[in-house]
This record gives structure tokens, C-alpha cells and sequence, in this order.
């Protein structure tokens, strides 16, 4: 059985990461606003120093939550056309394999998180150290499909060995992305060869996006009880 941990724990360890994250913002920096929660913490302290302390920043967010969030605390936020290049993003991930290969998108907001992501200098990665694995499967990999094709695509997903599962609500109806489509978690599977797994699903007509992360992120922040691991790629 994995240890027990105290909820307030992981908590502190993911402003432990946090923290670490937002000394690496400096003043005119245009920045990424990740998701999750230790996304959302990161966008707290970030906000503070710029509703208490005057830090000229202007951000895109990876998510509505996190703009919403942002604006709350007056952080200027801008689109791709003002800002086509981010300097930094910082956000979360749901599993950390060697090389900072990722998954991502365990609250749903993979596809502007890539974009984002994609359009960053610096991609830093926010976790506590129950995200770290050897092999990436351990976390469901989300996909994101147009409606129409969702049963294609699950059967293609189903052939590949996964596991498929749409996403819900908490009230039962299907997930609906910030973008309108739908999520697939697809588990069961240790993913022994990610590239080549990614270079399948980015062929899928109809599979917008997968939660897998590789080669984008530069640094991982993970806080562990032992101490904050600052992972390069
Ligand atoms: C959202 C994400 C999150 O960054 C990921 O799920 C990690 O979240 P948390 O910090 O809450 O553990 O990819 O789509």
C-alpha cells in the first residue's frame, strides 16, 4: 500500500513548489498561468505581488478558471495576438517520468495548456513528489475528441490496449472542455514508448489533443518531505 498523507501536507508541498516557481518571475515578463491546484497557487502568490507590490507582468491563461483567477487579482491578461511569445509558464502535471516526459491534463485543460505551453521560452513544472514515476501510465492519459468522432476515436484508443473512459461532471453529464468537446481517460496501460505513442494519437482524425507532455518542459519543481527537487530536462 502507497503511505498516507496527510492532505495538509501535499498542500504545503505544492506551495513549497509554488514558491520556488515565482522566484523566477521578473519584472515585464510575460508569463503562462497554468491549471489545477498547484497551478492556482502559483497564481495566488503570483497575483499578490502584483495587487500588493506593483509587478508589471501581463500572463495568458491556460484555462477560464485561471483567467478568472487572474484578472481577481488584477493581473493584466492578453491574447497571442498582443503576445505571441510567453517567457514563462508555470504549471502543474499529474505524472513526471525521466526527462521531464509528462501527462498532463487531469483537470481537463490539456489542449490550452499546450498551447501554451508550446508558445513558452521557459516551461516550468509545479508538483508535490507523488508525481514522480519511472514510467508514464500509472495517471490516465486524457484525450480530447471532437463529439462526432468520440466513438471512432474510442475504438481506436481501445485497440491501442487502453482502457477507455469519457469524462463526466460531477452530475454525471459528459465533460465539456473550455474548447466545447469531449475527454476520454484512458488507462490500463504502462506507456513504455511515448513518442511513439504520441505520434499515433497526433495522427487520429478527430483527436484534438492528449495530455501527453514531451520535450517541452525545461524544469521540474517537485517539494518532497525531503527536500525541493529541481529536475532539468
Ligand atoms: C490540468 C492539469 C493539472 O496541471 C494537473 O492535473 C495537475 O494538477 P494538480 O496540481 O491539481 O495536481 O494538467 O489539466
Amino acid at each position: 500500500m502507497p503511505p498516507m498523507h496527510d492532505p495538509t501536507d501535499v498542500q504545503a508541498l505544492k506551495l513549497r513548489a509554488a514558491q520556488r516557481a515565482l522566484e523566477l518571475v521578473e519584472p515585464g515578463m510575460s508569463v503562462g498561468l497554468g491549471s489545477g491546484s498547484t497551478a492556482t497557487l502559483w497564481i495566488q502568490l503570483l497575483g499578490q505581488r502584483v495587487r500588493d507590490h506593483g509587478l508589471k507582468i501581463k500572463a495568458i491563461a491556460s484555462s477560464e478558471d485561471s483567467e478568472h483567477l487572474g484578472r481577481s487579482f488584477g493581473i493584466p491578461i492578453v491574447t497571442f495576438e498582443d503576445c505571441p511569445r510567453l517567457d514563462l509558464t508555470v504549471d502543474g502535471a499529474d505524472e513526471i517520468a525521466p526527462g521531464l516526459a509528462l501527462i498532463k491534463g487531469g483537470g481537463g485543460k490539456l489542449l490550452r495548456e499546450k498551447i501554451v505551453a508550446g508558445a513558452t521560452e521557459s516551461f516550468v513544472i509545479v508538483a508535490d513528489g507523488s508525481k514522480i514515476v519511472n514510467k508514464l501510465g500509472k495517471a490516465a492519459l486524457p484525450v480530447e475528441v471532437i463529439p462526432i468522432a468520440a466513438p471512432l476515436i474510442r475504438r481506436s484508443l481501445e485497440r491501442l490496449g487502453f482502457t477507455v473512459a469519457l469524462r463526466r461532471s460531477q452530475n454525471g453529464s459528459p465533460y465539456i472542455t473550455d474548447e466545447g468537446n469531449l475527454l476520454f481517460d484512458c488507462s490500463g496501460m504502462v506507456i513504455d514508448d511515448p513518442p511513439a505513442l504520441a505520434a499515433k494519437l497526433d495522427t487520429t482524425v478527430g483527436l484534438v489533443e492528449h495530455g501527453l507532455f514531451l520535450n517541452m518542459a525545461s524544469l521540474a519543481l517537485i517539494a518532497t518531505e525531503d527536500g525541493l527537487l529541481e529536475r532539468t530536462s
